[in-house]
């Protein structure tokens, strides 16, 4: 606590070593605010608050797995330490697979469930009844365009940001009367480590699909938060990526998402171990 026994406001992010956290981090230091930065690797979060120097006020940084036990208790025990509220929680942790749900290891796909919804999920409910206390700040959810429709061959993935856009959607229902915003932030691809780690930018979609900037994506989702937003598209081309899903009928949508997500030399879904190329595309084939 300060002097004056109030604890200082901080925008707590989540995923804030790299990529859009980053981004979103740099803005709100520029604007003054004190940041703690969040992630797992201590180098990439002592190379993020350098980047940001004298911008910030204050910066804290802290190293933690999110999909380890007890890490949200940690996270608030770690804010009171240092006499800080999370005034604003940016939950930008997450990560994707692709590749056929039947044949990639479940460990790595629940993980998605564990990050990008357990883990989400739980540190907004644990920040949000402090903010609406104090009749204030708000919550910065990354969604996707992905949220918009189901993704055959990065299933769980389209499944979580679905999940994200629907619960943020809903929060921001429950609670914007009372001063706190909850936004979700719904960009299409973006040039980060996400779309290499995730096996993304190997698909045919994410080649054809223009790529946002993180910087870019940051200023959206912190302009749009500031004006109170429940959803936050950034950039045309993720306008009408959202726009093509809500015309085209599922029956035609996911086969083609199938067919641009999914990749010839990709194990087949049917767990033969042989290449989609030399199984059941040879045998679809053979049956038309
Ligand atoms: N890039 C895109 O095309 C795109 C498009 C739409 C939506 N999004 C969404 O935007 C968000 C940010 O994506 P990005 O592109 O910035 O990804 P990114 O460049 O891979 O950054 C992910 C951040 O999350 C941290 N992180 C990962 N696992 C963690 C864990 N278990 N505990 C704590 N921190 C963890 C990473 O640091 P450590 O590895 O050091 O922990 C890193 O700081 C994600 O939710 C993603 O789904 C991305």
């Amino acid at each position: 606590m300060n002097g004056n026994g109030i604890s200082r406001p901080a925008v707590v992010v989540i995923g804030a070593s790299r990529g859009i956290g980053k981004a979103i981090a740099e803005v709100a230091a520029r604007e003054g605010a004190t940041v703690v930065l969040v992630a797992r690797s201590p180098e990439a979060l002592a190379a993020a608050a350098a980047d940001l120097g004298n911008t910030a006020r204050s910066v804290f940084t802290l190293a933690l797995d999110l999909m380890a036990e007890g890490a949200a208790r940690r996270l608030e025990a770690f804010l009171s330490e240092n006499d800080l509220v999370c005034d604003v929680l940016v939950n930008s942790a997450g990560y994707g697979l692709r590749g056929g749900a039947a044949v990639m290891p479940l460990d790595e796909q629940l993980g998605i469930v564990d990050l990008n919804i357990r883990a989400l999920t739980e540190l907004t409910l644990r920040f949000l009844p402090g903010m609406v206390a104090r009749g204030r700040g708000g919550v910065i959810n990354l969604g996707s365009v992905a949220s918009f429709t189901p993704g055959p061959f990065m299933a769980l993935y389209y499944a979580s940001k679905g999940f994200v856009r629907s619960f943020s959607e809903a929060l921001h229902e429950e609670v914007h009367r009372t001063g706190v915003t909850v936004t979700c932030v719904a960009p299409g691809p973006v040039s980060t480590e996400f779309l290499e780690r995730s096996g993304a930018n190997r698909a045919a979609l994410f080649k054809v699909l223009p790529k946002l900037d993180s910087e870019y994506v940051a200023e959206c989702a912190w302009r749009g938060f500031k004006k109170r937003r429940r959803l936050v598209i950034p950039g045309l081309s993720s306008k009408l990526a959202i726009a093509l899903t809500a015309l085209v009928p599922s029956a035609v949508l996911l086969p083609l998402i199938a067919r641009l997500q999914r990749r010839s030399k990709d194990p087949c879904p049917c767990g033969s171990g042989k290449a989609y190329i030399a199984c059941c595309a040879v045998r679809r084939r053979s049956a038309q």
